[in-house]
């Protein structure tokens, strides 16, 4: 039986196993989606064990997605220019490393919700992980600008910097509400990155941005997917704004890696359905 799993520490409240297993069981692969919850110092040994013909490849996750870049035998450009992996493909037994995260973004926009990036401005909350894989995505779909709005700056400025160097178009502000009232009144995409909203975080009441800023023309996408409704995604909705909640990066990251996996076209319907029910929706 092909093995596939998904990679971190602390993984009780992965959805991955559910949502992926709903997908192989679909196309009648013979193949066990695991829970590979590994503590750091067993990290090297258990990336021994995989490397074997039955492999077919891992979701990484936190906090493992930066340590993946070396222990993989070989990155992909976006992984690389991320520096994060969070997908393993066993490819003639050789462990490559790619990541998903930004390309299951963009898909989820584009194909599930017909949202055209091209010439669109875009405040991405956040300098993190999660924004520095959106960030390189959105700008390879010719979008006219991206703000990013970070509680440090310099976070933001360094990510700015970065992005620099493949795009003139990027402007590094603090996450603050005199700082956002210019970006956000002609703003096409607000996406938040960050855990603000997020159940058990230090803030799950609070919006990142001020509701009364938000454009009701903007689509205003939030990454949290727990709660499903999140403040941000609420007051959107009162603004009259379009939402995309959280749940669909999450699964698109994995429709992504599932066609890695298998060079099958992933239901994406069934690999929804499934989390939605994972998380008791
Ligand atoms: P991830 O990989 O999920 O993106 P991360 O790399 O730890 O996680 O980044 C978290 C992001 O959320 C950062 O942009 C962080 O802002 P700072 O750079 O200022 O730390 C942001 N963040 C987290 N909690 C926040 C809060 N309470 N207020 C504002 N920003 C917050």
């Amino acid at each position: 039986m092909k093995q596939l799993g998904i990679i971190g520490y602390q993984l009780s409240h992965s959805i991955s196993p559910e949502f992926q297993q709903a997908a192989l069981d679909h196309h009648k692969i013979n193949a066990e989606f695991h829970r590979w919850e590994i503590k750091e110092d067993e990290l090297n040994s258990f990336f021994e064990t995989i490397q074997d013909a039955d492999f077919v490849g891992a979701s990484v996750t936190i906090p493992y997605k930066e340590k993946c870049v070396d222990l993989v035998d070989k990155v992909s450009d976006s992984a690389n220019l991320i520096g994060a992996v969070n997908c393993i493909v066993n490819t003639n037994n050789q462990l490559v490393g790619h990541n998903t995260d930004g390309s299951g973004f963009i898909r989820a926009l584009k194909t599930k919700h017909g949202f055209n990036l091209k010439k669109k401005k875009v405040l991405l909350i956040g300098a993190g992980g999660a924004a520095k894989a959106i960030s390189h995505s959105l700008i390879k779909e010719n979008i006219k600008e991206i703000t990013i709005a970070n509680r440090t700056v310099s976070r933001g400025d360094e990510l700015a910097q970065k992005l620099k160097s493949i795009t003139t178009k990027v402007n590094s502000i603090k996450l603050e509400r005199q700082s956002l009232i210019k970006p956000l009144k002609d703003v096409d995409l607000i996406v938040n990155t960050t855990s603000i909203g997020m159940k058990n975080s230090l803030h799950p009441e609070h919006s990142p941005i001020p509701i009364d800023l938000i454009p009701n023309n903007a689509i205003v996408n939030d990454i949290v997917y727990n709660p499903i409704e999140t403040p941000l995604i609420k007051a959107a909705k009162m603004r009259n704004a379009s939402t995309i909640g959280g749940l669909d990066m999450l699964v698109y990251q994995g429709v992504e890696a599932f066609e890695l996996w298998t060079g099958r076209r992933a239901p994406e319907t069934i690999m929804y359905d499934a989390a939605r029910e994972a998380l008791g929706l």
